[in-house]
C-alpha cells in the first residue's frame, strides 16, 4: 500500500471485503471507488446496484453466447469482443467485466456451458487470452473465472472435485495459465473444492495461479463462496464478495488476532486495484458507435453458425417459406448471471428473413413453457401451412428454463413436444430446415435423419435471427465449427457415468474428456469436436514440416474448389508415437480460420512451440517433452484429417 495511506487495522478488515455487491470499500474517502459488473456476453448492471436479482437492469448490447463466439475459431474476434464489451464499460462507468469463464466442458449437462468456451483447453485458453486483451485495450479491467474446476452447477457450493494432478495441469488449469498472458486485472474464484479443498482457501492453487502463471492482479471470490473469511485471507484470497456483515463482524471481532502479514498484503492487493482503476480510468475514451458494437454481436453470430447438415436445400432458393418454432418469434439465452437485457427490439426471424427478400411467413406450431415441457399449440395448422410451401424453417432449442445458471440439465434431448413437431413437419414439408437455439450440445439422434437441413444458432445475442437469415440465404456462408462434441447419447459421456455424491464428483475419466475420449477409443458420436460444413468446398495438399530446435513449422495448402467464397479453419493435432506415458491418441494445439476465394488457393503456416509436443509429468513436477517420434495431422474436424507427417523431436 502507498506510504503516503496507512490504513487502520479495521479500515484493512473492511477494504478485503466488497462494500456491497458491486463496489469497493473506498477505506473513508481515501481510495477510489471501483465497479464491477457482469457478465461476459454483455453488461448486466441492475439499475438498484444493492442488489444481484435479476432485477430491471441497465439494457445493453447483448453479444452472443461464449460458445457462439468460440465457434467462430477467430481470436480476432474474442478481442473485437472484449474490445466492444470495454467499450460498452466505459459508456457504463463500469472498472470491472466479470468475465470470460474458461470452465472446461466436462459435462454436456453442465447448465452453464453456454458462457465457456470449449471441452479443450488450448482453445479455452487462446479465446480467453484475446477477449481479456480487447476489454483491457479500453483500461478496463476483467475478471478471469471461475478458478478452478467448476465445471457442473450440481451443488457447486459444497462438492469437492477430485482431480489427480497431471489432468488438473493439462485440462482445468491449462485455461487459466494460456489466459494468464493476457495479465488479467483480477481472477474470480469458484465456488467448489478441489481435491477437499475450497476454491476461496486454496492456497496451493493460488501458489500455482501467481508463482507459475505470473498472475499478479487480485484474487476475488465468488458471490458468497467465502465460507470462512480468515481461512480464505490466510490462503490468499483478496476480496471477499459481496459484502457480508456477520463475516466482517466476526473479523473486525478478531482483528487484534489475525495474521498481520496476510491481512495487509490483501488490503495492499484491493488498494492496488483500487488505484489501478482510478489511473486507468482517466485514459477510458469510448472509440466505437452503438452501430460499431451491435456490428460485432451481428458478425460473430454469423461467423459462429455451424452448419450441421444440408442435403440440398440451403442456400434457399426463391420460393414460400414457413416459418414456426418459439425461437422464430421469442428470444431465447442462457439464464443467469450472464443474462443481458438487449437494448435491441427482438428480431422475429420471419422479418428476418423477408428483409432478404425471401416470401416467408410464420405460423404457431410447438411453444415451450417452461423446461422442457412444451405444448403443440397449433401443430395441425401448422402442417397443413407448410404443406402448400416450398421449404420449412422449424425454430427449436432450449429457453433460460433449461439451460441456467446453478442447475444441470437433466438430459440433452428437446422436449418430446418438439421431437413430435419435427416428426409431423418432416412429414408434411417438401424440405425442412431445423435451426437450434440452445447453449449445450443436443442428441438430435430421434430426428435428425428427417431434416434436410440443420443449422445451430445457439445463443445468438441481439442479431441473432438476422445472422440466421443471412445464413440461410446464402448472403453468409456458414463457417463455424463446433468446439464441443455432440455425443449420441449422454451415456457415452465417460464424465457422466463418473462417480459423483452429494459430497464429491470424481473425475476419474482423467484427461479423456471430450474429443480426448471418442477420438481415442473409437466412439461413434453424432458431430465431433471441430466439425462445420459451408457451401464452399475445400481440398488440402502439401503438408510440409520443418524443426527448429524444439519448435516445428507446419506448412500446407488449402484450395476452395467450389464457386463460393468460404472461409475454413484448419485444425493441427498433435499424436506422440513413441509415448513413455498414457496420451490421448491426439490434442489439438494450432489452428487457423483462413478466407478463400473461389477456385483461389492459400497457403498456412502455422508454429508449434516446445510445449505442444509436452505432457505434464507428475514425476518431475514439470511439463515434459520426451524425445521420440510425433505425427503432425490436420484437419477439418478431429475425426476428419486430411493431411498428417510424422516427425522426430
Ligand atoms: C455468480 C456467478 C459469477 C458472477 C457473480 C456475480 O454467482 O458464479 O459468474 O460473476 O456471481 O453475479
Amino acid at each position: 500500500m502507498e506510504g503516503k495511506r496507512e490504513l487502520t487495522r479495521e479500515q484493512k478488515i473492511k477494504l478485503i471485503m466488497g462494500a456491497d455487491f458491486w463496489t469497493n470499500y473506498d477505506a473513508d474517502g481515501r481510495l477510489y471507488t471501483f465497479v464491477v459488473s457482469d457478465g461476459p456476453v454483455g453488461l448486466r448492471q441492475p439499475l438498484d446496484r444493492t442488489t444481484t436479482e435479476q432485477s430491471d437492469c441497465i439494457k445493453s448490447v447483448a453479444y452472443p453466447s461464449v460458445q457462439m463466439l468460440s465457434q467462430t475459431w477467430d481470436p480476432v474476434l474474442a478481442y473485437e469482443m472484449g474490445r466492444s464489451l470495454g467499450n460498452d464499460c466505459i459508456e457504463q462507468d463500469v472498472d470491472i467485466l466479470l468475465g470470460p469463464g474458461v470452465n472446461i466442458k466436462r459435462l454436456p449437462t453442465n447448465g452453464r456451458n453456454f458462457e465457456y468456451f470449449s471441452e479443450d483447453p488450448y482453445v479455452a485458453g487462446v479465446f480467453a487470452r484475446e477477449y481479456i486483451k480487447g476489454v483491457q485495450s479500453k483500461h478496463v479491467g476483467t475478471a478471469l473465472k471461475h478458478f478452478c474446476c467448476n465445471n457442473s452447477e450440481t451443488s457447486r457450493h459444497w462438492a469437492s472435485m477430485e482431480v489427480d494432478e497431471r489432468t488438473l495441469r493439462e485440462i482445468y488449469l491449462r485455461p487459466f495459465e494460456i489466459a494468464c498472458e493476457a495479465q488479467p486485472w483480477t481472477v474470480m474464484c469458484s465456488y467448489n473444492l478441489v481435491n477437499g479443498v475450497r476454491m476461496s482457501e486454496h492456497e496451493k492453487l493460488y501458489g500455482v495461479l501467481r508463482n507459475e502463471f505470473g498472475f499478479d492482479g487480485m484474487i476475488m471470490s465468488d458471490w458468497e463462496a467465502v465460507k470462512d473469511s480468515e481461512a480464505s485471507m490466510n490462503a490468499g484470497l483478496n476480496w471477499e464478495m459481496p459484502y457480508n456483515e456477520a463475516h466482517q463482524r466476526e473479523m473486525l471481532a478478531k482483528a487484534e488476532k489475525l495474521d498481520e502479514k496476510k491481512l495487509d498484503a490483501s488490503a495492499a492487493r484491493v488498494a492496488a486495484l483500487a488505484d489501478k482503476c482510478e489511473a486507468e480510468s482517466k485514459m477510458r475514451r469510448q472509440d466505437m458507435t452503438l452501430q460499431e458494437r451491435r456490428a460485432v454481436a451481428q458478425k460473430i453470430e454469423e461467423e459462429g453458425i455451424v452448419l450441421l447438415k444440408n442435403e440440398g436445400v440451403l442456400p434457399l432458393e426463391a420460393g414460400k417459406v414457413f416459418v414456426t418454432g418459439a425461437p422464430a418469434v421469442r428470444y431465447y439465452y442462457g439464464g443467469g448471471s450472464s443474462n443481458v437485457y438487449p437494448e435491441r427490439d427482438f428480431e422475429p426471424l420471419a422479418e428476418a428473413l423477408a428483409a432478404e427478400g425471401v416470401d416467408a411467413e410464420y405460423g404457431e406450431s410447438v411453444w415451450e413453457t417452461n423446461g422442457h415441457q412444451s405444448h403443440l399449440g397449433n401443430l395441425k395448422e401448422a402442417v397443413l401451412r407448410a404443406a402448400q410451401k416450398d421449404v420449412t424453417v422449424l425454430c427449436v432449442g432450449e429457453p433460460n428454463t433449461c439451460e441456467y445458471e446453478s442447475t444441470d440439465r437433466q438430459q440433452i434431448r428437446l422436449s418430446k413436444e418438439e421431437e413430435a413437431a419435427i416428426h409431423a413437419l418432416a412429414e408434411a414439408s417438401e424440405k425442412l430446415v431445423v435451426v437450434v437455439y440452445a447453449g449445450a450440445a443436443i442428441d438430435m439422434s430421434d430426428w435428425i435423419g428427417e431434416a434436410d437441413a440443420v443449422l445451430w444458432a445457439g445463443y445468438g445475442g441481439e442479431f441473432v435471427n438476422r445472422a440466421v437469415a443471412r445464413v440461410l440465404t446464402g448472403k453468409v456462408n456458414p463457417s463455424g465449427k463446433l468446439t464441443e462434441t455432440f455425443p449420441f447419447r449422454l451415456e457415452d459421456v465417460p464424465a457422466e457415468n463418473a462417480y459423483r455424491d452429494e459430497a464429491v464428483m470424481l473425475y476419474n475419466e482423467g484427461l479423456n474428456v471430450g474429443y480426448r475420449y471418442f477420438d481415442t477409443f473409437d466412439v461413434p458420436v453424432l458431430f465431433p469436436f471441430g466439425f462445420g460444413l459451408s457451401y464452399s468446398k475445400f481440398v488440402y495438399r502439401d503438408i510440409c514440416l520443418e524443426k527448429s530446435g524444439k519448435t516445428v513449422t507446419v506448412r500446407f495448402t488449402i484450395e476452395n474448389i467450389s464457386d463460393a467464397d468460404g472461409k475454413e479453419t484448419a485444425q493441427v493435432y498433435v499424436r506422440e508415437v513413441t509415448k513413455e506415458v498414457y496420451r490421448p491418441y491426439k490434442e489439438l494445439k494450432a489452428f487457423r480460420k483462413i478466407f478463400i476465394k473461389a477456385h483461389e488457393c492459400r497457403t498456412v503456416e502455422l508454429t508449434l512451440d516446445e510445449r505442444a509436443f509436452a505432457y505434464y509429468s507428475v514425476a518431475k513436477d514439470a511439463w515434459t517433452v520426451k524425445p521420440g517420434v510425433f505425427e503432425i495431422l490436420v484437419g477439418v474436424s478431429v475425426q476428419q484429417i486430411m493431411l498428417k507427417q510424422k516427425i522426430v523431436l
